[in-house]
């Protein structure tokens, strides 16, 4: 038997003004599309902004549905957005803050196993890393520079061979 260790590492930002301007930028939309969400059942509303290598910003919210395995988190919304939007183009940046509707929340919100995967999926396509940032409404906020941080040991393309 030989045990195996991964360590994954993330940084964190006190406040805003800590991250560089463009982040900040994205942050604000991704605030923008947050307000956008629809969650009528959990009132939880999540907003994501990603940048492309072509300077383009697609925005997601999540969306739910009655039946409610239905529903897509913010981070899928916006990722598939820009996989059906712009196949070609490298995704750089993933933004990300989430918080329920009727509360401030403040410790940082991670992105689920789901919605890490499916970024996982592009950044292997793409052979280059997405950094992705992530907060509460307020408070620090969190950064990975590769989504290998976020989802080690994680199933892709290469299995299915
Ligand atoms: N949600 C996201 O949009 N992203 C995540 O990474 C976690 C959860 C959404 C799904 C659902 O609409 C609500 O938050 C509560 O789970």
């Amino acid at each position: 038997m030989k045990k195996q260790k991964i360590i994954t590492e993330f940084e964190v930002y006190e406040e805003l003004s800590d991250l560089p301007e463009y982040v900040q930028h994205l942050m604000l939309q991704a605030k923008e599309a947050r307000e956008k969400a629809y969650a009528p059942y959990s009132n939880f509303l999540v907003g994501a902004a990603i940048l492309l290598a072509n300077d383009e910003v697609v925005t997601g919210s999540n969306q739910e549905n009655s039946s409610y395995p239905s529903g897509l988190c913010a981070e899928r919304t916006a990722i598939y957005a820009a996989g059906a939007n712009y196949p070609n183009i490298a995704i750089k940046t993933v933004v990300i803050t989430a918080g329920p509707r009727n509360s401030i929340n403040t410790i940082p919100v991670p992105p689920c196993g789901a919605c890490r995967q499916a970024m996982a999926e592009y950044e292997q396509k793409q052979s280059e890393p997405i950094e992705v940032y992530f907060m509460a409404q307020e408070g620090k906020i969190c950064k990975v520079n590769s989504l290998l941080e976020l989802l080690p040991l994680a199933f892709d393309k290469d299995f299915l061979k």
